[in-house]
């Protein structure tokens, strides 16, 4: 794990900007910033900071992530998408390829104002779980590819410090159910598979309050 880590930062500091096949495709800011400004701003806010907990936070999101979630939310080849969500997926089918990698460029370079974390006694639970996971249930440290302060990990690994714990425990219960289905080798889908609800909420809770 450690090994895999000083690689991938290695390979992140390497080509900052973006993968390397990504940082030879077209980005242009000025109309991520115009189709921000026009359509993203109900939900999200036009510099990502979205003002409703239902609603994540985009401002400095990996770009990465960014950029492979609203893939994700795309029907191709008529199958549905990998990450089914009617109102996202309705958002994306006006996107091109080239406004989708310039909207997760753009939203990534926005500054975060973080969420905030609320209650005291969900938090010592969720900090527990977040550092050390649940051996008994077999489940991994959150750190362990969220970072120990939750900033997350080029390219792979989505930040989640300062995400609004709604948001993020909707995720959590999506992923347990199936219905979120787009993380590769199903990493997520297992991990939230082991979580009680009282798990979740805490550990959605600490990772709020993180910086
Ligand atoms: C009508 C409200 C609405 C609008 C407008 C909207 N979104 Fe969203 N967006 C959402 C909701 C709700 C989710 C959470 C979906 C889920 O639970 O899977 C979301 C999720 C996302 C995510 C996934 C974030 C993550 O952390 O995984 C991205 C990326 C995103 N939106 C980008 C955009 C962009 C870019 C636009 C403008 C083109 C946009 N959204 C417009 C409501 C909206
Ligand atoms: C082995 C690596 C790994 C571990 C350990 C891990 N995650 Fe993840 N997590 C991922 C990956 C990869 C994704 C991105 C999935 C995708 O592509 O959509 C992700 C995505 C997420 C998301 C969705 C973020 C968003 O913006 O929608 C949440 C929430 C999350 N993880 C929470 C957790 C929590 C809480 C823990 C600890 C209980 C944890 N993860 C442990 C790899 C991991």
């Amino acid at each position: 794990m450690i090994r895999t880590t000083a690689l991938a930062v290695l390979l992140a500091a390497s080509f900052p900007a973006f993968g390397t096949e990504q940082a030879r495709a077209k980005v242009d800011l000025v109309k991520a910033k115009e189709i921000a400004e026009g359509v993203c701003v109900a939900c999200h806010a036009a510099d990502g900071n979205s003002q409703t907990s239902a609603n994540p936070i985009l401002a400095g999101q990996i770009p990465d992530y960014l950029y492979k979630q609203l893939g994700n939310f795309k029907a191709t080849d008529g199958k549905p998408p990998v990450r089914n969500n009617a109102i996202m997926g309705g958002m994306v089918a006006a996107l091109s390829d080239e406004d989708m990698r310039s909207l997760a460029v753009y939203f990534s370079q926005q500054k975060i104002k973080p969420s905030l974390a609320k209650d005291e006694k969900l938090l010592a639970a969720g900090k527990t779980l977040w550092r050390m996971g649940d051996f008994a249930k077999g489940v991994p440290a959150c750190a362990g590819c969220h970072g120990p302060t939750g900033a997350g990990l080029p390219a792979q690994y989505p930040r989640l410090s300062g995400q609004y714990a709604e948001y993020t425990a909707t995720q959590l219960k999506t992923f347990r159910s199936h219905e979120r289905a787009n993380d590769s080798e199903k990493v997520m889908r297992v991990i939230a598979g082991k979580l009680s609800d009282h798990q979740i909420d805490a550990v959605a809770e600490y990772a709020a309050g993180l910086r």
